[in-house]
């Protein structure tokens, strides 16, 4: 018994991890961004202008399913970036 509750502490760490950064999350996508793209590809905007689908779902879920190919292998930064990149796209 007393291991289980052992082997749950990280988990819950980490989910309390995930509810404080979502505090601040416009700097956190940002950084995220500026740590995995910025060294080629110099603005987001320009980036954000090009993606495809009409629809903010559209373009997150395209955006996603590239990325995995695309020098990202951290789901949690994949999602950070897609957020903050879609975000600066037409509703
Ligand atoms: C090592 C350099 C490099 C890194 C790092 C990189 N990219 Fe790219 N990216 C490219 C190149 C080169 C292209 C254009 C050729 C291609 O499509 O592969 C591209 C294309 C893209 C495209 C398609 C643009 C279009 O015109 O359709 C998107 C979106 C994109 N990158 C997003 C990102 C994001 C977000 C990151 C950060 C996770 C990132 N890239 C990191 C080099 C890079």
């Amino acid at each position: 018994m007393s291991i289980q509750c052992a082997r749950a502490v990280p988990v819950v760490l980490g989910a309390l991890t995930l509810i404080s950064a979502g505090g601040s999350v416009g700097f956190a996508t940002e950084a995220a961004f500026q740590t995995h793209c910025l060294k080629c590809h110099s603005r987001a905007s320009t980036l954000a202008r090009r993606l495809k689908g009409d629809t903010r779902d559209e373009r997150a879920a395209a955006l996603s399913k590239f990325l995995e190919d695309h020098h990202l292998d951290d789901p949690a930064a994949r999602a950070a970036i897609v957020k903050y990149l879609v975000e600066q796209t037409d509703p």
